[in-house]
């Protein structure tokens, strides 16, 4: 084992005890010994009993760190939490080979979030649209008099557009709202502004407002993250090759597309959910987004460069912040905000990006050479040996022959186990 400080590359972080991980973590991003206490310390009663109602107690699952992060020339070590096993050895693995040709570039659109008024029982559609035009300034004014505080610091809805649309209820005018929330998910500011912003269309139109709502499709809010993946460490041009025939059947197929997409998914919201943000916004606006076209497809692509290596892009919405509900209530979300080293919204959804294209890279890679199951066989092959009695070091012992008779099965580890517990007796 070779740690190398403040480089998020470690060779065998897997193979530490849980305690040194915690160390070179702690190292990498200078956390206080209070900090580093939170690794162990589950969130209070107390401040889940504010969080959601009717609270019974927490949920746990497991905390990982993915390592080899390089992404716009800054080492990542990024937190995920999940509960499938290989998800974060496969998405330190796709970081490993990008890094490799210098890791990940990442562009990434204005904090721009959409809110919609659904505004029905107008007489002239087509006119009541141009009056709402007419007072567009004045609604700005008023949906910006609801946050002082993201003024000042520079957001603020910026624009309104209207849009009418045919329904079998009659037509209807959808106004958008579009809100520059800074380091903030958004979704509280932006309600807040359509609320307000309600019976002043109403009075302007003379019709009814309905829904007053965020919409999830965050397509101003967009994030890409690029790589290049060295032909020689996949293996070969023809390796390459047998990705890109994987690849293709995502962009034609949206049985493929789903699985494609759920594996970019694996990674993202594993981020997502270790830094207290909303993953269900994120899901939904990412196969939304999927869909912009009329057909779900994949949201990454990949070709060959001229050289044969093979290049990756992703481009997603992603409405995540730094401030706000969760973000700030729950401590470990703090701490591994601390251990990513990030203070704004952007550069979280930058490396969220970047961790999706990882994570899909690494899912198609294995798919198109040795196959998924063989990375999900040593974690399985543990939780069978648990599942059969195995304790303490006969765990590792027995899923270790499994793996290696390439026998994973129930039967099999009873049998290794009271062999084993023999031949100790
Ligand atoms: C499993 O959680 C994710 C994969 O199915 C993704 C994929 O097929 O690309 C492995």
């Amino acid at each position: 084992m070779s740690i190398i400080k403040k480089t998020s590359v470690v060779s065998g972080f897997y193979k530490l005890p849980i305690e040194k991980r915690r160390e070179f973590v702690s190292d990498f991003a200078t956390l206080t010994a209070g900090d580093s206490s939170v690794f162990s310390s589950a969130l209070d009663l107390a401040t889940a009993d504010r969080m959601i109602e009717n609270v019974i107690g927490t949920f746990e699952i497991p905390l990982g760190v993915a390592v080899n992060f390089l992404i716009n020339g800054k080492d990542y070590l990024i937190p995920m939490a999940t509960e499938e096993s290989s998800v974060v050895a496969a998405a330190s693995n796709g970081a490993k080979i990008a890094r490799i040709k210098g890791g990940f570039t990442t562009t990434c659109s204005e904090p721009l979030m959409i809110g919609q008024l659904q505004l029905l029982h107008v007489n002239d559609v087509v006119r009541a649209a141009k009056e709402i035009l007419n007072h567009k300034d004045n609604l700005l004014s008023l949906a910006n008099a609801q946050d002082k505080i993201l003024i000042d610091l520079g957001g603020g809805a910026k624009d309104l557009e209207v849009r009418i649309l045919h329904s079998p209820l009659g037509d209807m005018i959808v106004t958008h709202l579009i809100v520059d929330v800074r380091d903030a998910m958004g979704a509280n500011a932006v309600n807040t502004m359509c609320e307000a912003l309600a019976p002043m269309l109403e009075e302007i139109t003379g019709g009814k407002i309905r829904l007053k709502i965020l919409s999830n499709l965050a397509d101003r809010r967009l994030v890409k993250a690029t790589a290049v993946f060295d032909k020689e460490k996949m293996g070969g041009e023809s390796v390459v090759d047998a990705f890109l025939e994987s690849y293709t059947l995502a962009t034609i197929d949206p049985y493929r597309a789903a699985t494609h997409n759920k594996g970019i998914m694996n990674g993202i919201d594993a981020l997502i959910l270790a830094t207290g943000n909303d993953f269900r916004a994120i899901e939904a606006g990412a196969h939304a987004y999927a869909s912009r076209d009329g057909r779900y497809t994949s949201l990454t692509s990949y070709h060959k460069d001229e050289h044969g290596n093979l290049v990756g892009e992703i481009e997603l919405p992603l409405a995540v912040g730094v401030v706000g509900g969760a973000v700030n209530m729950h401590p470990k979300a703090k701490l591994c905000r601390k251990i990513l080293g990030i203070t704004t919204a952007k550069e979280l959804s930058e490396v969220a990006a970047s961790l999706g294209l990882a994570q899909n890279f690494a899912a198609l890679f294995a798919l198109s050479t040795v196959g998924i199951q063989k990375g999900h066989m040593g974690l399985h092959a543990k939780n069978i040996a648990v599942m059969a009695g195995a304790q303490g070091d006969e765990i590792d012992r027995i899923a270790d022959m499994m793996v290696s008779e390439g026998k994973v099965k129930l039967d099999r580890a009873k049998e290794l186990l009271e062999k084993i517990r023999k031949k100790t007796k």
